[in-house]
């Protein structure tokens, strides 16, 4: 197979690729952002790139005027490589005007920071709390089980009826309790209707700085995570990137059709990785242990919650649109593959249906609209909207 070489500007990149590939399929190869509302069929016309030098072959476009083409303009997707080409990425194709509105959203949710508890919406209830707990030593009189006495402790600060607890913190639970005599600290984590105790810790690890969550806004264009204290309900750091899917299409129709085509493995990878890359610079940034993030609450719309989730998203855009799961069980994080605690729990926000997502339930509660009196509008402006219009 005859290969070409493609240099993307003004970083000045170089993508080796088959002869006859599109410069938007080079692009997406060596993981450069072009822009591609449409997914490469020629008819959005976002893919707009100047060609500097080198044999190329342009189908025809009436998305571009006479003049553009002879100032070197072309649709990246409708272009081929047949040599050693220079191409321009212009402004408005690349993804860095965007850049300054992440920033200034990471920005905004630093200052929630400040949010104090008299002025905080919601009651402090995290899905994942920790417990320091001193047990009696058990006895020839009080002869519970290690499991049962721990069980008994706990309950005696919450009202969990229903609780278990993994083989592999079973396991564990005879060498922890006795080497930290019989102090420890129990993190617990709501799964429906039952409370999972996710670890059993030696001594007190439940004070503040010790028990952290994230909140991820998974959109279709960018993921903003933020870093929360859930021991004090403080928002201590956020970060933002774009959404790696982009690639794959810039609406999620694109996205599904691409998963439909090439597998979602791709799709699911991409945003998996933008996860993980953001909570490693939120830990790293403010010293936090990554073993001390037991949770993450992930928000999105139905398409990109079923592709983090690995759950085939095919059936939201055909007739009768149907989700496999408007409300997914949480689930460990680490069997998506996120790195937090290998036993921290991930929740995903419940979906309304197949094209009004958890993103607008978190609208919903984060506003306060299933409260008010009168009849209230929220509008969620992104990269698809949406519109809900109701009251309490
Ligand atoms: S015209 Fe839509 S991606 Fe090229």
């Amino acid at each position: 197979m005859k290969k070409v070489r493609v240099t993307f500007y003004p970083e000045g990149e170089r993508v080796e690729a088959r002869r006859g590939a599109t410069l938007l399929e080079i692009a997406k190869e060596g993981g450069i952002f072009i822009a591609s509302i449409c997914g490469g069929d020629g008819i959005c016309g976002r893919c707009r790139v100047i060609i500097k030098g080198g044999e190329v072959e342009a189908a025809p476009t009436t998305l571009l005027t006479r003049e553009e083409i002879q100032r070197g303009y072309a649709l990246a997707c409708q272009t081929k490589a047949l040599g050693e080409v220079e191409v321009l990425i212009p402004p408005e194709t690349r993804a860095e005007g965007a850049q300054i509105l992440i920033d200034e959203d990471a920005q905004r949710f630093r200052a929630l920071y400040a949010v104090s508890e008299e002025q905080a919406f919601f009651r402090h209830d995290p899905l994942v709390k920790k417990l320091y707990l001193e047990l009696p030593r058990p006895t020839l009189q009080d002869n519970l089980a290690d499991q049962e006495r721990l069980f008994r402790e706990i309950r005696r600060y919450l009202n969990v009826p229903l609780m278990q607890m993994g083989l592999k913190v079973l396991q564990s639970l005879p060498e922890v309790v006795r080497r930290s005599d019989w102090k420890v600290t129990a993190t617990l984590g709501r799964r429906g209707g039952t409370t999972e105790l996710i670890q059993v810790e030696p001594g007190d690890r439940a004070g503040a700085g010790r028990n952290f969550g994230l909140a991820v806004d998974v959109g279709t264009s960018t993921v903003v995570a933020h870093l929360v204290d859930l021991a004090t309900s403080q928002t201590i750091d956020a970060e933002a990137c774009y959404n790696s899917q982009l690639p794959f299409g810039e609406e999620v129709t694109r996205r599904i059709i691409y998963a439909e085509r090439e597998g979602l493995k791709p799709l699911n990878e991409a945003i998996v990785s933008d996860i993980n890359n953001l909570i490693s610079a939120l830990v790293s940034r403010n010293r936090v242990e990554l073993h001390d993030v037991t949770t993450l609450v992930c928000a999105g719309n139905t398409t990109m919650l079923h592709l983090l989730l690995g759950l085939d998203p095919s059936h939201l855009r055909k007739s009768p649109y149907i989700p496999t799961a408007t409300t997914p069980p949480p689930v460990r994080a680490a069997e998506v593959g996120i790195k937090i605690n290998p036993r921290g729990l991930l929740y995903t926000m419940p979906n309304i249906g197949s094209w009004v997502g958890g993103d607008i339930t978190a609208g919903i509660l984060a506003t306060g609209l299933y409260q008010m009196e009168g009849l209230t509008m929220f509008i969620d402006i992104g990269t698809n909207g949406e519109i809900v219009l109701g009251n309490r």
